[in-house]
């Protein structure tokens, strides 16, 4: 399992934040202070079934003593917002490991943010804190409707008070951002950071890819049609089997149609470390020594990809028949 810093949490307060978006305020049981966060972070939570999520810190950094998580319900998931939304978590405990970030700004002349659904919540902490530097930013949000939309007010002040231009699109009305367009307008200099499902974000890199490719693109994974990383669609639960062969052990796993390796592996390796199951987390980061891995997370760059020599295991599956791991 993941590491990071482990405390025991109250949800002091559940706040409806659009439809089908709450957002949670959490603070320590024994009232001391939270660790600081920078933005892009987020939480690993484990909620009272046990099951364990992820959910990026939306709230205010000059708070040391809560935390604010936002939970999109999801009705295909695997529970885990369904757990939040309908059970009375307000004034229960919870324990949080984290804060981690593999979504941190970098500096640049000038950025781009870009919103799809709840992977907002990021974007909502990276625009307070460009605003406060001062930084030249702009926002392309799209939702599936003006309703579904979280934190519209406070970035309509964010945009007020950095002069900012935030176009905000739900899709019932305005149809999905128009991500050449926008990765065309971006200032010279600019970083583009991008949060939504995997759909957008593919086509957000293959549009800078194609029009502007000197620009950086920082991504994270929100899956499709899900609120949060952790309630799952991005594994490549492919369709056709294949064998993995554990290199340590000498066993060899038949990796089935629609399961994924972790689930093979876990089997028979039942330590095998994860945490996420959704490709963003790295825990599940694994030597590959045989074979051409395909990969479905956000964690590797496009380096280590096209290396082909480490996969996450939670996403990942194989264009071939067999493929090799060092466990
Ligand atoms: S378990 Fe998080 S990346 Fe695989």
């Amino acid at each position: 399992m993941s590491a990071g810093q482990e405390l025991e949490v109250r949800v002091l307060a559940a706040r409806w934040e659009a439809d089908g978006v709450i957002s949670l305020q959490l603070a320590r049981t024994d009232g001391g202070q939270l660790p600081p966060w920078e933005p892009g972070a987020h939480v690993e939570v484990v909620l009272p079934s046990g099951r364990i999520r992820h959910y990026s810190l939306c709230g205010d950094r000059g708070d040391p003593y809560t935390y604010t998580v936002a939970v999109l319900r999801e009705p295909a998931g695997r529970g885990g917002s369904a757990e939040v939304h309908d059970t009375a978590l307000v004034g229960g405990e919870l324990v949080i490991r984290g804060p981690r970030n593999h979504f941190p700004l970098r500096p640049a002349g000038a950025y781009v943010l870009v919103a799809g659904g709840i992977g907002v919540t990021p974007i909502l902490s990276m625009a307070r804190e460009l605003t406060a530097r001062g930084a030249d930013w702009r926002l392309q949000y799209g939702g599936r409707s003006l309703e579904s939309m979280a934190f519209l007010p406070e970035l309509d002040k964010l945009a007020c008070a950095a002069d900012a231009p935030v176009d905000v699109r739900p899709q019932d009305r305005a149809g999905l951002l128009p991500l050449e367009e926008i990765v065309r307008a971006a200032p010279a200099g600019a970083a583009i950071y991008g949060c939504g499902p995997a759909a957008m974000l593919d086509a957000l890199r293959a549009a800078a890819s194609r029009v502007r490719p000197e620009l950086e693109v920082h991504f994270e994974l929100f899956t499709a049609g899900t609120a949060e990383p952790g309630e799952g669609g991005a594994p490549d639960r492919h369709a056709r089997p294949f064998t993995v062969v554990l290199a340590q052990t000498g066993e060899t796993v038949e990796v089935a149609d629609g399961t994924t390796i972790l689930e093979a592996v876990r089997d028979v390796v039942p330590d095998v470390p994860y945490s996420c199951e959704e490709g963003f987390c790295g825990t599940c980061c694994t030597k590959v020594l045989g074979g051409t891995p395909v990969h479905r997370d956000t964690v590797l760059d496009d380096g280590e990809r096209a290396a082909g020599d480490t996969m996450m295991i939670c996403v990942g599956s194989c264009s071939a028949a067999e493929l090799v791991l060092d466990l």
